[in-house]
């Protein structure tokens, strides 16, 4: 294993400013697709994972979530690289400040038996030991639908119409304690979050809809008794986002790649995201010896695992005018998984039923035709915001991506397809401490990998011509689609906030 060469804490942007400094050389010959695919090596892409593993495994947390000396180096290891390709890029870093929830627990137990329950992301802290549950009627968007005996008792809500937050701010302008929220559809423990820091909510859990169901029925004939215990830990953190931008091609026709470079806080991030993040650094690695007509910029978000926030508070930084220069975003999280699908995001709607902006069903045709070329079947997989595409979609972007599955549960189909543990997730580490090097699956890192080089050298090549001109307005549609949508075996938040 490599020793880390870098080191703490040098002026970063400094550094960058230097680079940033020299001359551009304009003799690089155009992109080629061929080339650049060929210049991505498996071995190059390991050397990274390596490096990013011994950066997690060097701290205390072991690990790369935002605000960790962990994810600090890797920011520092991402720019590095970066800066090390004679001042091809512009490498910025974006400083980012907010509050992540970094530890939860929750216990919920009525009339003796527990109940499984999340937190809802946000929620303070609650002992409450032996209080009445008090089924609210309607949905709890009003103040008016919380009966006078919630005081000083859990709230029972249902979820849907308002957020979680207004239900609970009106649940403690009622005198209630806590609140519980039954989930409104058969997925799993509502994982529902404040969307901040509250004084005026209160604390929060989530449980299914056949657990909601039967406990409201219980009340009918039963008073309701529970024990509800919360504990969460919030932190300011502060980190960075790395934005680089090569100095060829035309700033108003970019393409944009991006990845996120934090991890969760159980393990080291090496499949999620450390493989989109050693993607498109790759990639930007070896683009480095080419010019491009389409001006291309790589991206490197923090705090995706809280919630999209660092790609969010990039997206929100850009004026309208810069907005429209992006003429495509390409997200790539999470594309050496151990029990993989060979993924594409649903970016025509033809599967899942939404779409994105105009380009977003091109750029999916782009990935299919690269997968067909390649002998190799393919799926689509969910466009449905969760990942850093979601700021960039919700923005207007067209958007695409690889994706080669989280915790999505393998079906006989795609064990058909793709070989695999049918019925195991697609990621069997997913966040967990075992998310390591050893665990990525090297034939599916090296086609995803070889698969953003090829989007690369294909826009790059062509400066946007002939793709669909870039709206001003977003255009989204959410049809009804042709597939059933895959079983995640984890409740997520986002973005759900309803
Ligand atoms: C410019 O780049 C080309 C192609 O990478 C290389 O052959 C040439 O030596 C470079 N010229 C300078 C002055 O760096
Ligand atoms: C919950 O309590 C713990 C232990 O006292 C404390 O460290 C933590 O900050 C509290 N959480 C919140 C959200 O206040
Ligand atoms: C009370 O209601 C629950 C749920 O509807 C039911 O299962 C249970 O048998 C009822 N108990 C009595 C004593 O009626
Ligand atoms: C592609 O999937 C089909 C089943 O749909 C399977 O028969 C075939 O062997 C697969 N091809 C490859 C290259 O894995
Ligand atoms: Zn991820």
């Amino acid at each position: 294993m490599n020793m880390m060469k870098w080191t703490l804490g040098p002026a970063l942007l400094a550094l960058s400013q230097l680079a940033a400094a020299k001359p551009v050389n304009n003799t690089k010959p155009l992109v080629n697709d061929k080339a650049l695919q060929d210049a991505i090596k498996v071995e190059n892409l390991y050397k990274h994972a390596e490096n990013l593993q011994a950066i997690a495994y060097s701290t205390p947390g072991r690990n790369r979530v935002a605000g960790s000396t962990g994810h600090d180096l890797t920011v520092e290891y991402i720019t590095e690289q970066l800066n090390a390709l004679d001042g091809y890029y512009d490498v910025e870093l974006q400083p980012w400040e907010g509050y992540t929830q970094t530890y939860e627990e929750i216990s919920f137990t009525v009339n003796g038996v527990v109940y499984e329950a999340q937190v809802v992301e946000y929620s303070s802290n609650l002992t409450a030991t032996d209080v009445p549950l008090v089924v609210v009627p309607n949905l709890g968007c009003d103040a008016t639908d919380f009966p006078s005996t919630v005081s000083g008792s859990v709230a029972l809500v249902h979820r849907g119409s308002c957020t979680f937050a207004i239900k609970s701010q009106n649940a403690k302008a009622a005198g209630a304690i806590g609140v519980i929220f039954w989930n409104n559809e058969n997925a799993g423990v509502v994982a529902g979050t404040y969307g901040g820091i509250l004084d005026d909510a209160v604390p929060g859990g989530g449980i299914t809809q056949a657990d909601g169901e039967a406990l409201v029925a219980l009340s009918s004939n039963t008073t309701l008794t529970t024990s509800l215990e919360i504990a969460t830990v919030i932190e300011l953190v502060q980190s960075n986002n790395v934005i680089a931008t090569s100095k060829y091609g035309s700033p108003d026709n970019i393409l944009f790649l991006g990845a996120h470079s934090d991890s969760v806080a159980a393990g080291p991030g090496i499949n999620d995201d450390g493989s989109g993040t050693i993607g498109i650094l790759e990639t930007a690695i070896q683009l480095a010896k080419y010019s491009t007509k389409a001006q291309v910029k790589f991206g490197w978000w923090t705090a995706e695992e809280s919630g999209l926030l660092g790609s969010t508070y990039y997206v929100e930084s850009l004026s309208d005018e810069e907005l429209l220069k992006i003429r495509l975003y390409l997200n790539f999280d999470m594309i050496a998984s151990p029990n993989y699908i060979l993924g594409h995001y649903d970016g025509d709607g033809s599967e899942f039923g939404e779409t994105g902006p105009a380009g977003s069903a091109e750029a999916e045709h782009l990935f299919e035709e690269y997968y067909e070329s390649n002998g190799l079947n393919h799926t689509a997989t969910e466009f449905n915001g969760r990942s850093d595409y979601g700021p960039f979609l919700d923005a207007g972007i067209p958007s695409g991506g690889l994706d080669a599955g989280a915790d999505e549960v393998k079906t006989q189909e795609w064990v058909d397809q793709f070989g695999g543990t049918l019925g195991a997730i697609l990621d069997p580490n997913y966040h967990s401490a075992e998310d390591d090097v050893a665990n990525l699956n090297e034939f599916c890192f090296g086609v995803m990998s070889k698969g953003i080089a090829h989007a690369v050298a294909t826009y790059g090549a062509s400066g946007f011509e002939g793709f669909p001109e870039r709206e001003t307005a977003a255009k989204r549609s959410v049809g009804e689609g042709t597939k059933a949508k895959p079983t995640h075996k984890y409740p997520y938040r986002f973005p759900t906030i309803l």
